[in-house]
């Protein structure tokens, strides 16, 4: 088990009839950026939970830096750092104070603890602010100082739980700088959650897409986008009476699969784009079809999600079922 930072091995989590985790099973390698992309709901803080002691897996096993995830619990949390996806600082402390106190709990004190606050504010640019109260920091900077804090006591792995949830495009970017630093400066092992399909495709070494609970593909962002397959051509047809419907007259060699979309839009499925265009014009403007715009691109993550599900992963933050949600896990949290 100990040249991998994670093994997962049919680990489940039921909360009564709630199946949250439905027997998931995957390795870490030491020093690589690990993803679990997948919707809300998909099963991700819990396994999260699950693998930081935080929570009793109903059934399996899962070993974290090579220690058992229950049986040597104390062992596994001295090994990690966490960063949860709801915000854990207290607003009331400053940044500083916010440090200080978690170095205290891991046993750290003096000159020691001193040195790797300020060594861990600077690498998140936050040495300036440290004795400003956290109410007055941005969403940004307070995810970076809980990054931070994650790292205070050196933890061979980092799990980092929708790490940009929320944030804007700048500051993402920013954070994502910090996660590959790690990884590259500091041999850190990093597991992280997502719903971001261009978070996961810029940040990870290797995923797994997680569904209902199951890992429903696992392999690098590109292993994973081979499994599409193909390029994928948009076409704007334009309505013109008596032409045929757009896929019946298109559905054929070197078009794999045609799928009507919205607003005279069609996706055509194709291994190359760039040979197959010239082809399918011709064959549309013989057919009479007017075509009034013509696109393509890499399947993207997206894609690949849709492919594997007919869903797509879809943003659902801010509706009032996620808020009700987020307000009955922290006071569930806030009870234990
Ligand atoms: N403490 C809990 N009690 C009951 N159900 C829960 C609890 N925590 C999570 N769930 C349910 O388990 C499923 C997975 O949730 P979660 O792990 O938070 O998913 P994700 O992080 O991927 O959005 C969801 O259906 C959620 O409502
Ligand atoms: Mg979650």
């Amino acid at each position: 088990m100990t040249e991998y930072a994670v093994v997962a091995e049919g680990l489940v989590k039921k909360f009564g009839s709630i199946t949250a985790v439905a027997g998931v099973s995957f390795k870490v390698r030491y020093g690589e950026i690990f993803g679990f992309l997948g919707p809300n709901g998909a099963g991700k803080t819990t396994t999260i939970h699950m693998l930081a002691t935080l929570l009793k897996p109903t059934a399996g096993d899962a070993w974290v830096a090579g220690h058992h995830i229950v049986k040597e619990s104390d062992a596994v949390r001295r090994s990690i750092g966490v960063v949860f996806q709801d915000p854990s600082l207290d607003s009331e402390l400053t940044a500083y104070e916010n440090m200080y106190i978690h170095g205290k709990i891991y046993g750290m004190s003096g000159e020691e603890l001193r040195y790797r606050i300020e060594e861990m504010l600077r690498f998140v640019e936050l040495y300036e602010h440290r004795n400003r109260l956290v109410k007055y920091f941005s969403g940004g900077m307070r995810r970076r100082l809980e990054i931070a804090r994650a790292l205070l006591h050196k933890p061979k792995v980092l799990f980092l739980d929708e790490p940009t949830l929320g944030l804007d495009p700048q500051t993402r970017a920013h954070i994502w700088e910090y996660i590959r630093r790690l990884r590259d400066e500091g041999g850190v092992t990093i597991f992280l959650t997502t719903h971001y399909m261009d978070e996961a495709e810029e940040l990870c070494d290797r995923l797994a897409i997680i569904d209902h609970g199951k890992i429903i593909a696992e392999g690098t962002p590109n292993q994973l986008k081979r499994l599409v397959g193909s390029d994928v051509i948009y076409l704007k047809v334009r309505a013109v009476n008596g032409a045929p419907n757009p896929c019946d007259a298109l559905s054929a060699p070197p078009v794999m699969e045609c799928k009507p979309l919205r607003e005279g839009m069609i996706a055509l499925k194709v291994s190359d784009a760039t040979q197959a265009i010239p082809v399918i014009l011709e064959k549309a403007a013989s057919m009479g079809l007017k075509v009034a715009e013509v696109s393509y691109r890499k399947p993207t993550l997206n894609d690949v999600f849709l492919y594997l599900t007919g869903r797509e992963i879809r943003e659902e933050e801010g509706s009032e079922a996620d808020f009700l949600k987020h307000v009955i896990r922290v006071r569930r949290f806030r009870r234990r």
